[in-house]
């Protein structure tokens, strides 16, 4: 068994760190990286090389893994920032496609340029037709999550001419085809759920209006796009559209570090957020809504959440980064006021439910303390339900519009020169080496 180490850190006044290995009194410096905001971070790369040894951090709780000038996020305020603009202000005053250029290009288009991306992202929306036959391959009743990572990992079957990532033009082709497709191939896994012809894009209708078209139309009928509606749908996308790196954005940038294409990088990026601990919460809210049902049972459920022997957790509370509140959930609730406002629903169960939750939680010392506030996902179900999308549908609408993200995201890293195939280290604490036994030879 290997001495047990201890490492001791002294900050020296200039911008390094070096640590004291205690036991061999032998001392290593590291520079120390100032980014435009957020914390300082310890340049570790020849920490290997150094002394020997990694470090250690599952879950990834202290560690950096890329250089990004895409979105920042000061967890302890509460704020979120995409490329400088704060994200009340583009909820406020942009569209959801400007935010995708945005995140893209690094700057704000003008009106040229805004133009020219409407009209390619509006040409890209339909999908190979062979695509629709492919999703007759599902069952009816699956997952329209497990659609998506079907059928997005497909794309790279179907367009092999950017597929080639050393190629500028194939990348910027292939990220404006997944933005562009992503509604049609959300939209196809709902229709195919209930049974029901898949509906076309439309290119006279903006991005949002185009989802809730291929969602809410039929072939036996006009459909008139609520534009309330289509405002709200477009700011659920903009709050949703990059979060930093977050676990399906690294598992993206982890895939693409690979070199594979970007659709299969995508499609992972999908299978990431499933999960109920990242974007499968806001539909894991509302089964959690239904299950406490009433007012009464609040308190039976936040005694729970505390218990350490139950498993059971607050969906929609607490976060990785935000120590405070979610700003994209302040800019939910008031959207899904707005909603419910506008669609008369006076008496939301959910809603009043949630409220009290939030009441209670917030004003609860384990809650208090641990720092655990509404994130994002807490409100987003409502505003959906209200609006008619069955709770399956919640994730896909959250992988729909964090497709710009990832897609920014990887493209920044393809274009960033430092970067290197992904490869974590371990810990190992399996068995040291041992002959091998015959079968016959074992007890
Ligand atoms: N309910 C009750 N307790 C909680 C909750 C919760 N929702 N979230 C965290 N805690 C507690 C933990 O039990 C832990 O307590 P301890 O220190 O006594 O062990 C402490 O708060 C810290 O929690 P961690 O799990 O260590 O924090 P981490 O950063 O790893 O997890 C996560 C963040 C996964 C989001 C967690 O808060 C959670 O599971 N929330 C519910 C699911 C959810 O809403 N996910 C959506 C996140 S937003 C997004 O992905 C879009």
């Amino acid at each position: 068994m290997a001495e047990t180490q201890q490492l001791a850190k002294e900050t020296s006044e200039n911008n390094t760190v070096t640590l004291i290995d205690n036991a061999t009194g032998k001392q290593v410096t590291m520079p120390v990286l100032d980014g435009t905001e957020g914390p300082r971070v310890i340049d570790i790369r020849k920490l290997y090389q150094e002394t020997g040894m990694f470090t250690f951090d599952p879950g990834f709780t202290s560690t950096g893994s890329c250089e990004s000038g895409l979105t920042f996020i000061d967890g302890d305020v509460g704020t979120l920032m995409h490329c400088g603009y704060s994200i009340d202000e583009l909820a406020e005053k942009s569209d959801f496609l400007e935010v995708c250029y945005l995140l893209l290009n690094g700057e704000l288009p003008n009106k040229a340029q805004m133009e020219e991306f409407e009209y390619a992202i509006t040409r890209h929306s339909m999908i190979h037709e062979q695509l629709h036959s492919f999703y007759h391959g599902f069952r009816r009743d699956a997952h329209p999550m497990a659609i998506m990572v079907g059928v997005v990992g497909a794309l790279s079957a179907f367009y092999h001419d950017s597929t080639d990532i050393r190629d500028e033009h194939q990348r910027m082709i292939a990220s404006r085809r997944l933005i562009a497709k992503m509604p049609t191939i959300a939209a196809w896994a709902y229709k195919y759920s209930i049974g029901q012809p898949m509906i076309y894009p439309r290119n006279d209708l903006n991005y949002a209006e185009n989802f809730l078209h291929m969602i809410q139309a039929t072939p036996c009928e006009n459909y008139e796009v609520n534009p309330i509606l289509a405002r709200a749908m477009d700011r659920i996308f903009i709050l949703h559209a990059d979060h930093e790196q977050n676990a399906s954005t690294s598992t993206v940038r982890l895939a693409g570090s690979s070199q594979a294409n970007p659709f299969a990088c995508i499609a992972a990026g999908i299978a990431c957020l499933w999960g109920p601990a990242h974007g499968g919460a806001n539909e894991a809210v509302l089964k959690m809504l239904d299950e406490i049902g009433s007012k009464d049972r609040v308190g039976s459920y936040i005694k729970r959440a505390k218990d350490k022997d139950d498993p059971f957790r607050l969906m929609g509370f607490g976060h990785r980064v935000y120590k405070n509140y979610d700003p994209r959930a302040k800019v939910m609730r008031e959207t899904c006021h707005e909603v419910l406002d506008f669609l008369g629903i006076k008496d939301e169960p959910y809603l009043d439910l949630a409220m009290d939750l939030e009441r209670i939680a917030t004003e609860d010392e384990y809650f208090v303390e641990k720092k655990l506030y509404p994130n994002v996902d807490f409100y987003s179900g409502i505003i959906l339900r209200a609006m008619g999308f069955p709770t399956t549908m919640f994730t896909v609408i959250f992988a729909l519009a964090r497709t710009v993200g990832w897609i920014a995201q990887w493209k920044e890293m393809i274009e960033d020169p430092v970067q290197k195939i992904g490869r974590p280290r371990q810990l190992y604490n399996g068995y040291s080496h041992r002959p091998y036994v015959p079968l016959d030879q074992r007890g």
